[in-house]
């Protein structure tokens, strides 16, 4: 399993439902992972081998995983199998997996065991509806996500927790810098365990917005959609 504790940085790449073979070749012959930080390219599965992992700290990582280790489920993939193709990385509970696939905390977390079971470092993504965040429940529903999908097994050395409010994924819109580093405190503090976890910020983030954020004392990198298709846009976030 990774060293997550000897990076200071980590930038993920979630690339969602995109790529085809030559955008990934131009992809990577400019893609410039800053050696000092943690990059991580999320990928379609069927393209996670061609990274060209001749760069130092640039991985690999899954979107999804399956809940199930084997067995009669056409279409899934193992953690197991992740970790056969030497991926170290994997999103789980992404939003868009709880509202268009109708993921529950609870699966959440049996993928989040099975993924760390197989060294493989799960990144779960929490985060609060607009609705939510109006209504002042951000904590609330914030807590709830971590108590029931963070299993027993995680900690700061297997795991990551990603921030992203769903009304700030793909919109251009963010919360304050006061309120990010708000929500990652309450993340770190809310229990002593999740203390030293490292807590990525996602949702809209973008070259002129990564350094602020990403330069608040509670924020260890962030979790990039859209900008990160952009190869010389994700360059400058990772630099
Ligand atoms: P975005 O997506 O950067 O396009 O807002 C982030 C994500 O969905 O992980």
């Amino acid at each position: 399993m990774i060293k997550l504790s000897k990076f200071s940085s980590i930038f993920i790449a979630n690339w969602k439902l995109n790529g085809n073979i030559e955008f990934i070749e131009k992809y990577y012959q400019k893609l410039l992972a800053n050696p000092k930080n943690c990059t991580v390219v999320c990928s379609p599965n069927i393209y996670l081998n061609r990274l060209k992992n001749n760069n130092i700290n640039l991985f690999s990582g899954a979107q999804d995983v399956s809940l199930y280790n084997e067995g009669a489920y056409t279409g899934e993939i193992s953690a197991n199998m992740l970790n056969d193709e030497k991926i170290d990385f994997c999103l789980v509970g992404h939003s868009e997996r709880r509202q268009y696939f109708n993921e529950s905390n609870k699966t959440i977390k049996i993928k989040t065991s099975n993924l760390i079971n197989n060294n493989i470092i799960p990144v779960i993504c929490i985060g609060e509806t607009l609705e939510e965040k109006e209504k002042k429940l951000t904590k609330k529903v914030l807590d709830k996500q971590i108590n029931e999908s963070i299993p027993i097994e995680s900690n700061f050395e297997n795991s990551i927790i990603a921030y992203e409010p769903i009304w700030a994924i793909g919109t251009g819109l963010t919360p304050s810098l006061e309120e990010i580093e708000e929500v990652h405190s309450f993340i770190k503090t809310k229990n002593i365990r999740f203390n030293k976890f490292k807590v990525l910020y996602g949702g809209s983030i973008k070259a002129s917005n990564s350094k602020n954020i990403n330069n608040l004392p509670n924020v260890d990198g962030c979790l990039i959609g859209g900008s990160s298709l952009k190869v010389d846009e994700f360059n400058s976030i990772i630099s």
